[in-house]
């Protein structure tokens, strides 16, 4: 499945009073925060806007790590590997959801929000692993999952209980069209689940539709219910006192629905699911999105550290990804699914993306990431089947040399790959077998992460079957083989990570494009002060030799020294004659 909408933006104006809601959970949040746990939190130093320097690390915990043997991660697992996180040189981790779940949508669908799912552990390997975590100066980021629960959550079940129970309208209750006495009729509109099939779904106890953009078991919430903002921000307030570092907040641009329930207007051809291709105009990135992130980045900005936001919103433009930033009282780390989705090794588009959030009016802090969850892995998605290993390695450096924050997906420090399941019967994300064999799904980007050769991976205890199966791959990429060869991916993101961390330039400085029309090479300068670091990455199979004239970006050394390079180069050469092999990555100190 591509995780991208292809669809133009189009925002609606609609003003629904979100203010007044915004000020009432204030009031809340603020008898919250002043909690003994929190006030102790307050204590402690300031983050100091640390997200700006961090490497975010995406785990998903159902195939990080198993720790008892059921072949399914847990939190446990978690915390036994977090040396190799520290070793590795990240900064933070994003849990994927652990709270009870049924698991349709393999955690997306929460039943509590306040607990952890048994599968993964209990509060207390929670809060071990917090306390773990930032012995080793790591930091948590929880899921926030706020645009549906679980229909299994008791909130939905009180909710479809009756028309007149108090939280029916916690959910988004509509008529069918042409209902009888004896027939459900229509549903309320044309709008489309994001997984195939009508968005509406005919609940015959209360003879009525609740309206879910994801799966079936996912109704949205109401976000124009009072109630609903009070829920949620407590929820918030839960985690934020058991010392989480903030939250990725998932599908945060379909928040809001148009109340007149206008049809959206379809598109040509039709999906996996064989449905119409529709654009969603009346149900993503309506106004009040932005309302709720304000709310809840006041919600997190009561605790000390400064709490992060990121956002997952595939926004189709700079334009609308620059909004939330808000005034700088949104999010502060909008994912950049135009970057994440180029789908080609393109030094001009790579190039002009870049240069267009570099830019963005906000002065914001650009999110990079290239694999995850729901997207298929970068190896094969930017591989050209024969150079994959250079071109993960090329694309490291363009995640991790790049100024802004990047967000990592486990496993894509050692090359792992998109392994899909191979029929029809062992697919577990219900989209691959609704889609099979268009989409299969999203297992093939979750396969059980790659410890070592072992036919488990060292994922699991021995005989085990883990949930997904080890892809065949794993015998050569995986940590142990990979950590002794100096060469290997893995490696390449040690040493990435770790010049990051230590080069002020990569760390800090300014991005300029350089030689902005070079169809094969992206170059850019990274430049603190005095200091001026050249990246180059030749996005092409030609050997390339390029003469840069860093005169003319006010730079004066002509020589660079190379900090890393794959393949790898020794000795200084002129900045006039770089040469780069096919699918070279150059990143060197000016001088
Ligand atoms: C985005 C999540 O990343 C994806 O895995 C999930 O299926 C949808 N949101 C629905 O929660």
């Amino acid at each position: 499945m591509h995780w991208t909408r292809t669809i133009p933006f189009s925002a609606l104006s609609l003003s629904l009073g979100a203010g007044a809601l915004f000020a009432a959970s204030l009031t809340a949040h603020a008898q919250a925060a002043s909690t003994p746990s929190a006030r102790q939190a307050s204590t402690e130093t300031s983050g100091n806007e640390w997200w700006r320097h961090a490497v975010i690390y995406e785990i998903y915990p159902r195939s990080f790590q198993d720790s008892n043997g059921d072949g399914i991660g847990d939190l446990k697992g978690v915390t036994e590997r977090l040396d190799y996180l520290k070793n590795l040189g990240i900064d933070a981790i994003w849990l994927t959801p652990i709270y009870p779940s049924p698991g349709v949508d393999y955690g997306y669908d929460i039943s509590n929000y306040t607990a952890i799912d048994p599968t993964y552990g209990t509060m207390d390997d929670f809060n071990n692993l917090v306390a773990e975590a930032k012995k080793r100066g790591i930091r948590i980021l929880m899921d926030y999952v706020i645009n549906h629960t679980s229909d299994q959550n008791p909130w939905f079940i009180e909710s479809r209980s009756s028309r007149t129970n108090p939280k029916r309208d916690w959910y988004i209750w509509r008529d069918g069209k042409g209902e009888t006495a004896t027939s459900k009729g229509q549903p309320p509109n044309n709008w489309q689940s994001w997984f195939g099939g009508s968005a509406w779904q005919w609940d015959e106890k209360t003879r009525q539709y609740y309206y879910h953009y994801f799966y079936v078991q996912q109704p949205d919430l109401n976000w124009r219910n009072p109630e609903v903002h009070k829920a949620m921000d407590g929820v918030l307030d839960l985690w934020m006192q058991r010392g989480v570092a903030g939250f990725r907040i998932d599908a945060v641009s379909r928040l809001f629905e148009d109340p007149n329930l206008h049809d959206d207007p379809y598109l040509p051809g039709r999906n996996a699911y064989g449905d119409r291709n529709i654009q969603h105009k009346y149900t993503d990135d309506l106004p009040e999105v932005h309302d709720v992130l304000k709310e809840v980045r006041a919600v997190v900005d009561r605790y000390p550290g400064d709490p992060v936001l990121v956002t997952e919103a595939d926004e189709p433009n700079v334009q609308a990804l620059t909004k939330m930033y808000g005034n700088g009282d949104e999010v502060q780390l909008p994912m950049d699914f135009q970057i994440a989705d180029v789908n080609e090794l393109s030094a001009p588009r790579f190039r002009e993306l870049f240069n267009q959030i570099e830019s963005n009016t906000a002065h914001g802090q650009p999110e990079f990431f290239f694999s995850n969850h729901d997207q298929r892995r970068q190896w094969d998605r930017y591989g050209d089947g024969k150079h994959n290993d250079e071109i993960a390695k090329l694309m490291a450096v363009l995640e991790l040399a790049t100024r802004g924050t990047p967000q990592m997906y486990y496993g894509e420090e050692l090359g792992m790959r998109t392994t899909d399941p191979a029929r029809i019967e062992d697919v577990h994300d219900p989209i691959g077998r609704r889609g099979w064999p268009k989409d299969k799904g999203r297992d093939g980007e979750r396969t059980p992460m790659q410890w070592n050769g072992q036919p488990d991976a060292g994922f699991t205890q021995a005989g085990v079957k883990p949930w997904l199966p080890i892809p065949p791959s794993a015998a050569t990429y995986n940590v142990a083989t990979e950590s002794k060869d100096p060469d290997s991916i893995y490696n390449a993101y040690k040493r990435l990570l770790s010049l990051r961390k230590t080069n002020p330039a990569l760390r800090d400085g300014v991005q300029t494009t350089i030689d902005n029309n070079d169809p094969d090479i992206f170059a850019f300068l990274r430049r603190d002060g005095d200091a001026t670091v050249l990246v180059a990455l030749n996005m092409s199979a030609k050997q390339r030799t390029v003469a840069f004239d860093l005169s003319k970006y006010g730079v004066s050394g002509t020589r660079l020294t190379p900090l890393y390079a794959s393949p790898s180069q020794a000795g200084m050469q002129p900045a006039g004659h770089v040469d780069l092999a096919p699918f070279a990555a150059l990143v060197a100190q000016v001088e």
